[in-house]
């Protein structure tokens, strides 16, 4: 088979990756063709951001055991066992960043997956892997005003594949919107539920501003349960503005102030445009900017405040 071409930001096959108990190369680090989660999609993941500090020559890993605790919720539910708990887990990341070296900004991914040889359409009783790998990683979406597309594939039900569990398999659905997002020019989708109201983005939660307010979806309307959701939530109360859980109909998407993605890779992305109609006024609205601004400056550690959301990789 002739071999396509790769994206720009195909993953180095470098360093140091672990694998079902052991710091392997990362070339090593290697599965079977047969294995149940390259058939089926019965994979859970998370991804993680560590950020470069230069003046503190430190690397920070953010909210690194939020993501193990839920990725021990994703695993619950779709019956795979973690190797460990979230505090065992999170010290293997830490361990595989200090064997790399890294001193960039760094994208860590855990993968927990059925590993079993097997033809066998189920999920109980089948032998689990377990891995990580990290690398240098910059941004994912564009923070300086991006444009989106409401997408015509809904979001994946609770009734059918739990979006609260972040399940490979699924990221399909994401694949399908974002893909129909970039034939009308826009960056990210946008999903509806079932029932018509707004969900989330294709890899990150939505935030609209609404009469001064942040209004995002509850965490009943197919959404993952986002970490830099959570995160801002508590940024956004500090800064003084009202956060708002409650569903969210498209055409609010119309006549909002702001709008905003987050998620670990999207970080904070402001969004201009959705669906050829500007948002707000059409530039990236003074919320959005005062909300990056402190994440950023937070999970990078030239702010000091919330110690307790970074770790220090180093020393
Ligand atoms: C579908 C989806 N929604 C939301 C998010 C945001 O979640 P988090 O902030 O925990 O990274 C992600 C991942 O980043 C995602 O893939």
């Amino acid at each position: 088979m002739k071999a396509g071409p790769s994206p720009a930001n195909e993953i180095p096959e470098a360093g140091t990756a672990y694998l079902d108990g052991a710091f392997v190369p990362f070339a090593d680090a290697k599965v079977s063709i047969a294995t149940h989660a390259l058939q089926y999609g019965t994979g859970v993941f998370e991804g993680i951001r560590a950020y470069w500090n230069p003046s503190h020559e430190q690397l920070y890993v953010f909210r690194l055991r939020e993501h193990f605790e839920r990725m021990t919720r994703s695993c619950r539910i779709v019956r795979i066992d973690l190797p460990g708990d979230a505090d065992e887990l999170s010290e293997i990341v830490l361990e595989l960043l200090r064997r790399n070296a890294f001193r960039s900004d760094v994208y860590i991914r855990p993968l927990a997956y059925k590993a079993a040889r097997v033809v066998k359409v189920a999920l109980h009783g089948l032998r689990d892997g377990f891995g990580i790998y990290a690398f240098p990683m910059g941004g994912y979406l564009s923070t300086g005003g991006l444009a989106a597309h409401t997408s015509s594939w809904r979001r994946i039900s609770d009734e059918a594949i739990p979006a609260r569990a972040k399940v490979s398999g699924a990221y399909i659905n994401t694949a399908l919107a974002v893909d129909e997002a970039g034939e009308h020019r826009a960056e990210e989708a946008i999903f509806l539920t079932a029932g018509g109201h707004v969900s989330e983005g294709g890899g990150s939660n939505l935030i609209m501003v609404r009469d001064g307010a942040l209004v995002t979806p509850p965490v009943t309307d197919d959404i993952l349960e986002g970490i830099t959701r959570q995160t801002i939530a508590e940024l956004a109360r500090e800064l003084g503005y009202a956060f708002i859980e409650r569903s969210i109909d498209r055409t609010e998407l119309f006549v909002c102030e702001e709008l905003f993605f987050c998620g670990t890779g999207a970080q904070v992305a402001p969004c201009v445009k959705v669906d050829g109609r500007q948002v707000g006024d059409g530039a990236v609205g003074p919320i959005a900017k005062a909300i990056g601004e402190r994440y950023f400056a937070i999970a990078r550690g030239d702010d000091a405040s919330h110690p307790e959301w970074r770790t220090a990789v180093f020393g």
